[in-house]
Order: C-alpha cells, then sequence, then structure tokens
C-alpha cells in the first residue's frame, strides 16, 4: 500500500444541538501522515468532531477542508475516509474475507484487485487463517482486526477511529495498540483517533488534542503536554498530580495553605492571587536521610502509606508544613525503600512545580491559554 499526499484542516467549525454549541473548534491542522488523537472528558466534543470530518454531519459554520478543497459538498460515501467506530459492526453471517471485500465490491473493483487487497489487508492485521471463518466466530479483538483491515482496504488517506479498543480488555487492547503502532508506520496513513484513555492517546500519538466543554484547550506532542501542561486540567487529565493550594508570595515564592512559603518558578501572576501548584509524583524524591541538600527545596516528612506496584512504589508522606506528597519511586536496585512509620527527606528540583493561577480553565481563547503557558513555565 502506497503513503499519499494528504492535508485535514478545520476553520472556524462549530457545531451547534438546539442552540447549544457542543463544539467550536477555530483552527485545526492534522499533518500529512500524522497520528492524531482527539482525548477527552465525555460529552467533550470527541465523537462530533469525527462524525463532521467524516461526512455524517454537516458543521453549522465554518469549513472542513480536504486535500484543498473545502468538502460542505462531498457526501460521506465520496469522501475516501476510512472508519472503525467502537461496536465493530461486522455483518455477522459474512465471513471474515466476505467482510474486509465489502468496501471494494461497493467501489466496483475487478474479482482479481479484490482477491489480491483481501490479501494484503488479511496479512497486515495477522489474521490469514481466520479468512473463511464467519465474522460472529471470532473473539472481541479478531472482530476489531478485521474491522481495520475492511477500513484500510481500499487505501483511503485518512482512518476516522472512535475509541475502537474500548470494548476491549486491558492486556488485549495494548497488544492491539502495538500492533496499530506498527500498521501506522507501515501504511504512512493519516489516523485521528478517539480515546478517553490517556495512557493510549499518550503512547500512540504524534500529537494529542485535549478536548473539553468542545474545545481544544491544548494541542500538542504528548511529552510536551505532559510536562508543560498549559492549564491544571491538562495536567490532570494526563498522568497524576500532587495539587497544592497556594497563594502568590512574590516574583519566585508562592504560600501554602499550611503557611509556608516555598519557592516557584518565576510568575507575573500578582501578589495574593490564589494558585494551585502540581508536582508530579514521580518528580517528588525521597531520602532516609538529610542529604545536606540546601538549593532545592528540602522537607521533612514521615511515611503514611507504601504502596507496592511492583516495577513502582508509591510512598504516601506527611510533609512538615506542606501536607501530604505522593512520590512514586521506580524500583531500582539502589531506589529508596520504606516503610509507615519512617521519618524521611523530601525535596524536589524548583521546574518541577507548575503554577496555575485559580480559574485560568474558564480562559477560553488561546491566546489567553498561551500567556498561562508561559506563566505556569517561566523561569527565573
Ligand atoms: N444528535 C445530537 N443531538 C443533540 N446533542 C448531541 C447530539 N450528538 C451529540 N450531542 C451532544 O454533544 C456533546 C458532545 O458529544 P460527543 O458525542 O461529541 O462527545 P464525546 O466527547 O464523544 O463523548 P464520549 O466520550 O462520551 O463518547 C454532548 O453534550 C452530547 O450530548
Ligand atoms: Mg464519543
Amino acid at each position: 500500500m502506497s503513503k499519499r499526499e494528504f492535508s485535514l484542516s478545520m476553520r472556524d467549525v462549530t457545531k451547534d444541538y438546539d442552540g447549544t454549541r457542543v463544539l467550536d473548534v477555530p483552527e485545526l491542522d492534522v499533518k500529512q501522515g500524522e497520528f492524531l488523537s482527539l482525548l477527552g472528558p465525555s460529552g467533550s466534543g470527541k465523537t462530533t468532531s469525527l462524525r463532521l470530518v467524516a461526512g455524517f454531519e454537516a458543521p453549522s459554520a465554518g469549513q472542513i477542508v480536504i486535500d484543498g478543497q473545502d468538502v460542505a459538498q462531498v457526501r460521506a460515501e465520496k469522501r475516501n475516509i476510512g472508519l472503525v467506530f467502537q461496536n465493530y459492526a461486522l455483518f455477522p453471517h459474512m465471513t471474515v474475507a466476505e467482510n474486509i471485500a465489502f468496501p471494494l465490491q461497493m467501489r466496483s473493483q475487478s474479482p482479481s484487485d479484490i482477491e489480491r487487497r483481501v490479501a494484503e489487508a488479511l496479512d497486515l492485521v495477522d489474521l490469514a487463517p481466520y479468512r473463511d471463518r464467519n465474522a460472529a466466530q471470532l473473539s472481541g479483538g479478531q472482530q476489531q482486526r478485521v474491522a481495520i483491515a475492511r477500513a484500510i482496504v481500499y487505501e483511503p488517506a485518512l482512518l476516522l477511529m472512535d475509541e475502537p479498543l474500548g470494548a476491549l480488555d486491558r492486556r488485549l487492547r495494548s497488544r492491539l495498540q502495538n500492533e496499530l503502532r506498527a500498521l501506522h508506520r507501515k501504511l504512512g496513513i493519516t489516523i485521528v483517533y478517539v480515546t478517553h484513555d490517556q495512557d493510549e492517546a499518550m503512547s500512540l500519538s504524534d500529537r494529542v488534542a485535549i478536548m473539553n466543554h468542545g474545545k481544544i484547550v491544548q494541542l500538542g506532542r504528548p511529552d510536551a503536554l505532559y510536562d508543560s501542561p498549559a492549564s491544571l486540567f491538562v495536567s490532570n487529565f494526563l498522568g497524576d498530580n500532587n495539587t497544592l493550594s497556594a497563594r502568590i508570595a512574590g516574583a519566585d515564592r508562592a504560600e501554602l495553605a499550611e503557611g509556608t512559603v516555598i519557592p516557584i518558578p518565576r510568575v507575573r501572576t500578582a501578589v495574593g492571587a490564589a494558585a494551585d501548584l502540581t508536582i508530579r509524583p514521580e518528580r517528588v524524591r525521597l531520602a532516609a536521610e538529610s542529604t545536606g541538600e540546601t538549593t532545592k527545596p528540602r522537607f521533612e516528612g514521615v511515611v503514611v502509606d507504601v504502596v507496592s506496584l511492583g516495577a513502582a512504589t508509591q510512598y504516601c508522606v506527611q510533609v512538615d508544613g506542606v501536607g501530604a506528597l505522593w512520590a512514586s519511586v521506580q524500583n531500582s536496585a539502589h531506589a529508596f525503600r520504606g516503610a509507615v512509620g519512617d521519618r524521611v527527606e523530601v525535596g524536589w528540583e524548583l521546574d518541577d512545580v507548575h503554577v496555575f493561577p485559580r480559574n485560568t480553565d474558564m480562559l477560553a481563547d488561546s491566546s489567553a491559554l498561551e500567556d498561562t503557558a508561559k506563566l505556569a513555565t517561566a523561569d527565573a
């Protein structure tokens, strides 16, 4: 299967149902060959976005441009888009091969072309031995692979997937994630993928668009979103956080609810403003004895809970003057090990603290969000 030129853009796209705005995307450009995920809570507009691109619904306003052409007048079946949804929707009375051949027959391909392409698609999803099985006699994961084969068999330039692995158990999901990643590499196809599973979005995507209330609140590479979230919402949506309630006490200090003043990365927020400070659990360092370090934030505390997860151990530490913090420690040979009741030193790097002035999640336009991002990550 061949790689091909492709572009998809949304411009000032909105969708209203009964006067309620459920989607508002001023600008989105999907790049050729990229794997873009839409990640957000239930009702945030992910499926609606896909339905507009697929052509199942028309936007209330704005343009959807595919390969330079406004597709408003292009019917869904003419858009050359592959679709995979959560409920596989195979034809249960047809064999695997017949299911995969179906879109090719709809496109009046020759029998020899159909034969060749079905064989190729079966190989790609590793289902060649199952070609003559009835679709109804397959496991959930196998059915989902047939659905993927059926969506890619006619070589669409764009594949839209809406929670395609949502109904599968964790182990199967992670296997199919690996297969999807490999398939994407092999085909060079552009994929827009909907999920509300943050690990899935992080592991599969070139870029992730975080959605909330019908808007894209941040768009970027998974590691950039994780390390430099523009808002508390994004930070909490991607991974775990220790969140401390504070007031800005100066350009580089904040006063915690317990009265302790701690150093923070430099901000331009007014003194006295309420803010949330976050520190990722894997950034919280624990040491059994004082390290003598004085330049970094250091505190003392007592271990109050230990959760062993095999590869890592999570410690909850009641930190003097700060409150309860979770630390996640990878279990390497020389890793910190402690037990409930141990007194420990707790520290982190200044840059591991993110500062989110309160109410920034309400900010609507992206310039305001960018300002927040700069504030949150501003260096001294
Ligand atoms: N046909 C419709 N008529 C009225 N409201 C709708 C319709 N389709 C979707 N909505 C509303 O639009 C909003 C966005 O729905 P959408 O299906 O895009 O959410 P989602 O992000 O896919 O959520 P989920 O994770 O639950 O699938 C929701 O509030 C939903 O109720
Ligand atoms: Mg949905």
